[in-house]
């Protein structure tokens, strides 16, 4: 049977899910390579949050969240990527309820502040803003600015400066230019 939209489930990843989300990924980004950072993520478990769309028993969708620090601060932040919807199931509301999905278990678990690399016209539409204050581990081009982005997830007290302190499968150059 064809799986459809109201069939869709939003779930922690498990370990037996590691070969839909190596499908996925190839397929949601063809001319990127991202496998080797999501299975690092996955597999080090440096401390992440890490959900699945499944519709029926295919997986359509996959997002992680790094957790993460602020320099000089004891505020709990995240950084989101990345972030693949399957082809064949984009633009049906899958990424966004991840999204959504994501930020209200971090919510949930006391992070303060949640960060993007990305299309500010897509994370835009759940929240984001640009970020001026906090700064990637990197400096990026100009051209990169407006996608450097973040959301407040509730009234803990924030920093409005320092940089995001990732764990060391993030401090990769590569990872953050063009
Ligand atoms: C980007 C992505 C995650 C969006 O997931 P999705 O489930 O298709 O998104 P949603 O259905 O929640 O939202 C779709 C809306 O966002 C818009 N949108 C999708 N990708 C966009 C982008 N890169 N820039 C701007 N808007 C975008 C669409 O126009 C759509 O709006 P519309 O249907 O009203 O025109 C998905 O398209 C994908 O996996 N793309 C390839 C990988 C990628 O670029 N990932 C994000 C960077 S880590």
């Amino acid at each position: 049977m064809e799986a459809k939209l109201q069939d869709l489930e939003i779930r922690p990843s498990r370990s037996d899910d590691m070969a839909s989300i190596e499908r996925l990924y190839p397929a949601a980004f063809p001319e990127e390579d991202l496998l080797p950072l999501v299975r690092q993520l996955l597999t080090e478990d440096p401390g992440i949050l890490s959900l699945v769309a499944e519709a029926g028993e295919a997986t359509v969708g996959h997002i992680l969240f790094t957790l993460c620090g602020i320099s000089g601060s004891d505020a709990k932040a995240a950084l989101l990527a990345p972030l693949a919807v399957a082809p064949e199931w984009q633009r049906k509301g899958i990424g966004s309820a991840l999204i959504r999905e994501g930020l209200s278990r971090l919510k949930r678990d006391g992070v303060a502040r949640a960060y993007v690399l990305g299309d500010p016209a897509y994370y835009g539409r759940s929240g984001f803003s640009p970020e001026t204050g906090v700064a990637p581990p990197y400096p990026l081009p100009e051209e990169y600015r407006e996608a450097w982005q973040s959301l407040g997830l509730g009234s803990a007290p924030l920093p409005d400066h320092g940089t995001l302190g990732l764990p060391d499968v993030w401090m990769q150059p590569a990872l953050w230019a063009p």
